[in-house]
């Protein structure tokens, strides 16, 4: 194939190169047909196919044909399950086939650096660990069906607020640890097909034009080899973003782009070997689309629709169950209240460009009807308009009459349509207050409340979070949620899903707060690498509902925690055993959080990092062993110093927990970093950091020899322990002037040559 290609490249016109860098239309590449290099198309996006038939858009506008809308990332992230993960995707993948449609745009891999952010429930996780593992499974198991994937919006694009044109302020190793860990796992472990650049800027280049994220990090260092795609409109001078390493340019936008490409080539301006590169990058992938392309497929509608019930059950996270008053027992019950416009209404997905046709869509309240049986009576009031924030009195004083009547009520609250999109981020976190207002009006008749969510993002649970009995988080669960929460209400299926992102008690509580969404089209990311629980966690901070935490109807008990070896080298790594027990009386599924504490270390690190997770399903009773393999970059740090990653010697505690705040076992090891750093000293050096040195410590020695030589201290007052304690801040030159001549410019110059050695 790569032999095909280069004689092809030989057989191009300049011109033809030039628009093969360029869309054709709104959603389908360049062909050249006196070569048979065909054109494919691409089209939205993460939770299900947006295929649009008629007018194109970017922003979910315009129809297209129907496709199962699965749980959007959000939720789907809430599963933690890899397997899940493929089988949806792979589901994504064969009904893209079904539409002749080549590469999906997704999965969105960007971390979720403030609640508030309008795209939120488009993105997994605010750790990169589990948001790349869950998309890696999500490519797999898409392009195990021959359609390609574009993972997106690489990189740091974290927020809506001026989206095209912000200038994220970011550090080497925050980008590094945080905000690139994502896409690299899914780029190395997934490889997929294409990469879409974000709109914004990263430290004052636009993403377009960033050549070291294109290049030299994505393809020099992670080892891409498919195609860097910009966001639809993302480029702004195409000569230079080819140059940084963008091979295809959408939407198609006429022939502009490819006249400027000629004249660069032309004028000398750019090499025609990186057109010919982006040109290779591209012809690949386009041959392989085709040559993957099962023409006249289909897919089964109703299978895929049981998927995205199954699926769904897997993503809902029980938050509270207080004297278990779920699952609801029908024998106990003669009369439940189902309360919230949401219960017949469903909102299920975000808006814009992920905005799906779905092919079926089921209500919570006929799946509740549907399961409750003859003898369970269900009663139903809206409690609240949709389209409106406004309070409704009369129907806050319907859905008191229905709650008073029935044995217990079941609340479908959350964030109507308009809160959170592509496009715009939410200004609070807080719920409408219409549906705030009904939940206090339910609590002050009935005792027995159960409150399910449906958000694509967090929100504030003040004050009514005490006075509930029971909350789901339900987030967006996709066209078959209805059936799912019917399922875990009643317990046909036992909750098994934990959070994705830490829920705060208030937005003023969240890492980002004093700097989001950031003024004069710059925003800093000055909270670094603290990010979700890394900054709740290292404050010691009361959150609502921590990272990893969701609760079961069983219940599970850890034990055994081994490591294969107490002391370890970085490279080799290390393995870790611990039994998991389902003590109650339910089957279900746990999620075991695996994090990493370095308990000393040269640079400020969070308090613990998750590593790994597994999820496990055990019948009451049961038990089984869970093997985890810590290797080099779960004890590592970015290190400015060398540009690269580097895992400091010392001790490291592993952590096994339910959740980033419920660590039940835990075993410390000691890791041999392999990668030596050398400091470098020169005459602003302090004593403290030549302390940290072996050769700096012998030094440390001769100086206070000297200084003590040239004392006329007599006073006992200062110790010599003291004498240390005040000297450790003290830099090498003012050392001079306190040493009366014994230590100078020579002896200084000496010492500076012998360290540096
Ligand atoms: C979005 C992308 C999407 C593209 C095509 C852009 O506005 O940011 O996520 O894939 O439009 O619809």
């Amino acid at each position: 194939m790569e032999r095909k290609i280069d004689e092809l490249i030989q057989q191009l016109t300049l011109e033809e190169k030039a628009s093969l860098c360029g869309g054709a239309s709104f959603w389908t590449t360049q062909a050249i047909e006196r070569l048979d290099i065909p054109s494919i198309m691409m089209t939205d996006g993460p939770h299900g196919l947006r295929k649009q038939s008629g007018e194109s858009d970017h922003l979910g506008l315009n129809q297209a044909v129907p496709a199962t809308c699965f749980p959007t990332a959000s939720a789907l992230a809430c599963s933690w399950d890899v397997e899940l993960a493929g089988k949806v995707g792979g589901a994504i993948g064969e009904e893209a086939q079904a539409e002749n449609v080549h590469i999906v745009l997704g999965p969105g891999v960007n971390i979720k650096r403030s609640p508030l952010c309008g795209r939120n429930f488009e993105y997994y996780s605010e750790d990169p660990v589990l948001a790349g593992d869950l998309a890696a499974a999500w490519v797999n198991g898409v392009q195990s069906q021959g359609v390609g994937t574009s993972v997106k919006h690489y990189a740091v694009n974290n927020q809506e607020y001026q989206r095209m044109s912000i200038d994220v302020q970011v550090d080497e190793r925050t980008l590094r640890e945080i905000y690139l860990a994502g896409f690299e796992r899914v780029v190395k472990t997934a490889l997929p097909w294409t990469v879409m650049c974000a709109y914004n800027k990263v430290n004052g280049i636009l993403c377009a034009e960033h050549k070291e994220l294109l290049s030299e990090i994505l393809r020099d260092e992670w080892g891409f080899e498919g195609v860097v795609v910009s966001d639809w409109g993302a480029v702004d001078v195409r000569v230079n973003s080819l140059k940084a390493g963008l091979d295809l340019q959408m939407p198609g936008i006429g022939d502009s782009p490819v006249k400027a490409i000629m004249a660069a080539v032309n004028g000398g301006e750019m090499d025609e070997t990186a057109l010919d590169d982006a040109v290779r990058n591209s012809l690949r992938i386009l041959f392989r689309a085709v040559e993957k392309h099962r023409e006249g497929s289909t897919y089964d509608q109703k299978a895929h629709h049981a998927l995205a019930r199954e699926a769904a059950g897997e993503c809902i996270v029980l938050l509270k169950n207080q004297d278990d008053i779920l699952p609801l027992e029908k024998a106990n019950l003669k009369k439940i209240a189902v309360i919230g416009a949401f219960a017949k209404t469903p909102r299920y997905q975000g808006g814009g460009s992920s905005h799906i046709n779905p092919t079926q869509l089921d209500t919570a309240y006929d799946e509740i009807l549907s399961l409750s049986g003859s003898d369970l009576a269900v009663g139903y009031a809206d409690g609240y308009v949709i389209a409106s924030d406004d309070v409704d009195d009369s129907l806050i004083d319907q859905a008191r009459t229905v709650a008073e009547s029935a044995d217990l009520a079941v609340l479908f609250v959350g964030l109507p349509d308009r809160y959170e999109s592509e496009g715009y981020d939410r200004e609070h976190i807080r719920l409408p207050e219409s549906h705030g207002r009904m939940i206090d009006a339910v609590c002050s008749v009935q005792n027995h409340v159960v409150v399910v969510l449906i958000n694509g993002s967090p929100v504030s649970m003040e004050p009514w979070g005490e006075a509930v009995g029971a909350i789901i988080e339900g987030g967006l669960l996709g066209q078959a949620g209805g059936g799912a929460i019917a399922d875990v209400l009643f317990g046909e299926v036992n909750p098994s899903g934990k959070l994705a992102e830490t829920i705060p008690y208030q937005l003023s509580d969240t890492p980002s707060h004093l700097n989001f969404p950031g003024k004069k089209r710059k925003v800093q990311y000055r909270e670094g690498v603290f990010v979700g629980y890394r900054y709740y966690d290292a404050k010691g901070m009361a959150v609502r509902y921590p990272f990893g935490f969701g609760l079961s109807y069983t219940t599970f008990d850890y034990s055994n925690l081994s490591v294969s070896k107490k002391e370890v080298v970085d490279t080799e790594g290390v393995e870790v055993n611990v039994i998991v027990k389902n003590t109650g009386a339910y089957y279900g599924k746990e999620i075991v959080q695996v994090y990493v504490r370095d308990i000393e270390c040269r640079e400020a690190r969070p308090d613990k990092e998750l590593k790994a997770f597994s999820k496990v399903g055990l019948d009451p009773g049961e038990e089984k062993t869970l093997t985890f393999h810590l290797g080099f970059r779960d004890f590592a740090y970015y290190e400015d110093q060398i540009n690269d990653w580097y895992v400091e010697t010392g001790d490291f505690d592993i952590l096994v927990g339910r959740s980033s705040r419920d660590i039940c076992l835990k075993e410390t090891i000691a890791v041999s970093g392999t990668k030596v750093l050398k400091d470098t000293f020169d005459r602003h050096s302090t004593i403290g950091e030549l302390m940290q040195d072996p050769e700096g410590m012998k030094a440390v020695g001769m100086i206070f020899g000297l200084l003590k030589s040239r004392s006329e201290r007599k006073s006992e007052a200062v110790s010599d322990d003291m004498m240390q304690a005040m000297m450790r801040f003290a830099p090498l030159r003012t050392v001079m002037s306190w040493s009366k001549g014994a230590f100078n410019e020579e002896k200084l110059e000496e010492l500076l040559k012998t360290l540096n050695q």
